[in-house]
């Protein structure tokens, strides 16, 4: 019944996901003991798939500590100077729970002029330089401020002394019986001597309000595991120098059209500078440009061309491939050399995920699917009465314009051509709420095919037992919501 994968993806289709659908198989385990643990690359382990793109509206240090307590990892993109890149590192390594805090700091002997230094936070600390690297004395809150009545006066005349710290590495537990014992709104976080965060109560109840954390991806020194991404000019290799200082556990580095003299002098050039650091390539979508990347040595590859939600590529450059398609094809290669593949693009929904897994990938990367997060960069604007953040493609003139023409562009060129868009995605909350939520799903959808496993989903293809089809334009309809006046989609 139905086909192999070997059979369907060899029939001169380029298939996205949304063409294939898997036959269900046999169920002997139930959803909970599905295993979703897997490699980003050859030497680092993740417990959850999943991957946040190196792109301005997707990863920062939020959304990058946040991928990390959910087990997943974040890759933080390069559209900035590098020093402010290796600075998101550093500060979302600097955490063990995802929060973020605006953090204002004033010496003693500071004054406060006006409530503007209270439009980002609701407490300045008082650090006896002025800045998060001296030691902490204490607070003013605004409340503070504005009942001391004589505004020329100077902080150290008003303040609440208190050096109360506790370490940066603090889990929610830990943070929650702190402020609770101590009956405290909220306490500075403290790395080698320096403020890094502040957790507050809020922020502490509202991440204990979502599904229980599992496995964070933690580094050998209890740091969360953090990617980056560069370009592959030569002013690069000091970008890499600065992130690697900064901790990065893993460089991506990110090409639309991976295979290129420029993508393999700079593959040799990390593995020979940085032996112990993993590098992914890519993107590709053929076996070739694969192979040429793999015999570069690289840990990991990155599988997509126009298949992201703001891609423009396949139409301007008229270059890419299904992403079915190319997930099938370069999974087989990578297999064959033991190269974790990451389904970069074009995930819209749980099912897209199981699928992009059972053909061949280890982990999924995504970017609107995040991007309408809390987490994600920028604030919530009103449009059309619905609250939404901005999305934009890399390869967008808007994009391009801050700096990320390497991707794009890749040698010398000059002239700007845009392949991709700008856009807004809606409010979706919280990753910590919804990839819990997703992961669930997924765990379902490998029940339903009696894969207990990523590895076993691979072997199930593989050997054959899984079977697929190609859904016709009218099995498309029939497989999502059809037939209603209105409906409320949610999926929790
Ligand atoms: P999703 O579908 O998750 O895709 O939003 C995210 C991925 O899309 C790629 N990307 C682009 N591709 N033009 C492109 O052709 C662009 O402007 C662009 N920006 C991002 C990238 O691989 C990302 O992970």
């Amino acid at each position: 019944d139905g086909f192999a994968a070997e059979k369907l993806f060899n029939q001169g289709f380029s298939y996205t996901y949304d063409d294939v659908i898997f036959l269900p198989h046999y169920i002997d385990f139930p959803t909970d003991s599905v295993q979703l643990a897997t490699r980003l690359t050859r030497n680092i382990s993740l417990s959850i798939p999943c991957v946040s793109s190196p792109m301005d509206t997707v990863t920062e240090t939020y959304m990058a500590s946040a991928m990390a307590a959910l087990g997943g990892i974040g890759i933080i993109h390069s559209n900035c100077p590098a020093s402010q890149q290796a600075a998101m590192v550093h500060a979302a390594k600097a955490r063990r729970v995802p929060i973020l805090s605006n953090l204002v700091f004033k010496s003693p002997s500071d004054r406060i002029d006006s409530d503007d230094d209270f439009a980002s936070s609701p407490f300045i600390l008082v650090t006896e330089s002025g800045t998060s690297k001296s030691k902490l004395l204490g607070y003013v809150s605004y409340a503070d401020w504005t009942s001391q009545g004589n505004k020329e006066v100077k902080i150290y005349d008003y303040m609440v002394n208190s050096g109360a710290s506790v370490p940066w590495n603090y889990d929610l537990g830990q943070l929650d019986a702190f402020l609770e014992e101590n009956k405290k709104d909220f306490v500075p976080l403290l790395k080698d001597g320096e403020v890094v965060d502040v957790a507050t109560k809020s922020e502490v109840e509202r991440i204990k309000s979502y599904p229980k954390l599992g496995v964070g991806s933690v580094a050998a020194d209890g740091s969360w595991l953090v990617g980056a991404s560069i370009g592959t000019r030569e002013h690069d290799k000091e970008r890499l120098k600065l992130l690697v200082q900064a901790g990065i556990n893993v460089v991506v580095l990110d090409s639309s059209q991976g295979n290129s003299s420029y993508q393999i002098d700079m593959i040799k050039y990390v593995k020979r500078t940085y032996p112990e650091l993993d590098v992914i390539g890519g993107n590709v979508v053929t076996m070739a440009q694969a192979q040429n990347l793999i015999q570069a040595g690289v840990d990991g590859l990155r599988i997509g061309m126009g298949s992201g939600s703001i891609c423009t590529t396949q139409e301007v450059c008229a270059v890419g491939r299904g992403q079915a398609t190319a997930v099938y094809k370069v999974s087989l290669v990578a297999s064959h050399s033991g190269v974790p593949v990451i389904a970069d693009g074009g995930i819209s929904n749980s099912g897209h995920i199981v699928k992009a897994l059972v053909l061949g990938a280890s982990t999924v990367m995504m970017g609107s699917f995040l991007a309408g997060s809390t987490e994600a960069p920028g604030a919530f604007e009103t449009k059309n009465g619905q609250r939404v953040k901005k999305y934009r493609g890399m390869g967008s003139l808007e994009a391009m314009i801050k700096g990320s023409d390497a991707r794009y562009l890749g040698d010398t060129a000059t002239l700007k051509i845009a392949q991709g868009v700008v856009g807004a995605v809606a409010d979706k909350g919280s990753v910590l709420k919804f990839i819990p939520y997703t992961m669930q799903a997924v765990k379902q959808g490998f029940q339903d095919l009696g894969a207990s496993s990523i590895k076993s989903a691979h072997d199930l293809l593989s050997s054959k037992v899984l079977r697929l089809e190609v859904r016709t334009g009218a099995a498309q309809v029939e497989g999502g919501i059809h037939g209603l006046v209105s409906y409320e989609k949610r999926s929790f």
